[in-house]
């Protein structure tokens, strides 16, 4: 893809250099940031960036995205609208998602973040819309942004994503994080595992061939980096899944006899919200490799460079 001037949907339009980009300007970024608590003074041509609009466009909850869409845009000088909650929304009276879109679209903001569940029509809507779009997470398909913070953190703890062993645990075949982190992570060269109950297992094209651990404690003696997932209950609708929360706690939650078979220079991730108990302990929440909020922390420095560089800004890295 051309980092300017092009809608950001998948993790599978960067190309290694674009990648590269993304994380030296996260890093310069996360520097600054740490030494003066600002990065905005780095920017070349960023007059008017006060008058730069985000719009946050969100149909399904969020926390960790849309905050830290808002507060890069904020670091950035921009301003961000957000419509997060439907029901004060025409949504609420009949207009479907396809339109709002449209009509978010026809005010012009300089960038439109989007989530929202499974929907074909407005996947097909914001790959036309006259303003560029940042896949924010759609459905059980795609959320490119949180692969690349993940692949980001890697680097930062591990020196480089190159050879990586990334073991996936968890709901799979619901997991739009999970197929981000594949297309990306493989683009970086990792090696890429997972370990699901079978009905978690992933179906589509793109895991076809992918490595699969039947016993959780095999995948972490083989990986170097875990990444748990939440079980996304409200993707399961009305199937029942099969099993209780308390069997699948019993075979595929991460606690500390688990940790005991992992390499001590590994390390731990998950997209959040994390589920204690469920996919991590208290324990593994606490142990020195869990890397969850450093993944937070980096998901700000992530999205403000890869804003900046849709927007066309230059950056001074000395
Ligand atoms: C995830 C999401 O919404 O896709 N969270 C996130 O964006 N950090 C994962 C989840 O909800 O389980």
């Amino acid at each position: 893809m051309s980092l300017v001037g092009e809608s950001f949907l998948s993790s599978e339009q960067l190309t290694e250099k674009e990648i590269d980009q993304i994380f030296s300007r996260a890093t310069a970024f996360k520097a600054e940031f740490q030494r003066k608590q600002r990065f905005d003074h780095l920017i070349r041509n960023g007059e008017g960036m006060g008058q730069r609009t985000l719009a946050l466009v969100f149909s399904e909850p969020s926390t960790r995205t849309r905050m830290s869409f808002q507060i890069a845009g904020a670091r950035l000088g921009m301003r961000s609208v957000a419509l997060d909650n439907p029901s004060v929304a025409s949504l609420s009276k009949g207009e479907t998602l396809e339109d709002t879109f449209r009509n978010i679209a026809a005010m012009m903001p300089d960038l439109m973040v989007v989530r929202y569940n499974t929907n074909i029509d407005a996947d097909a809507v914001i790959r036309d819309l006259p303003c560029r779009v940042i896949n924010g997470g759609t459905g059980t398909s795609e959320h490119p942004t949180q692969s690349l913070l993940d692949a980001f953190t890697i680097q930062e703890f591990r020196g480089k994503v190159k050879g990586e062993k990334i073991l996936i645990i968890g709901d799979v075949l619901h997991s739009r994080v999970a197929n981000s982190n594949l297309m990306l992570l493989r683009k970086m060269g990792a090696e890429v595992a997972y370990c699901a109950p079978a009905q978690f297992e992933p179906n589509n094209d793109l895991w076809k061939g992918v490595r699969s651990f039947a016993n959780l404690n095999e995948g972490v003696q083989w990986a170097t980096v875990i990444m748990g997932l939440r079980v996304q209950k409200e993707r399961h609708q009305s199937v029942s899944i099969g099993f209780s929360m308390a069997e699948y706690r019993e075979r595929f939650r991460l606690g500390g006899d688990q940790l005991q078979h992992f390499n001590p220079e590994g390390i731990l991730l998950h997209p959040g919200p994390v589920i204690r108990g469920i996919e991590f302990s208290a324990f593994v929440m606490n142990d020195r490799r869990c890397k969850v909020l450093d993944q937070v922390t980096n998901g700000v420095f992530v999205r403000a460079s890869l804003m900046s560089l849709m927007l066309g800004l230059e950056v001074q890295t000395k």
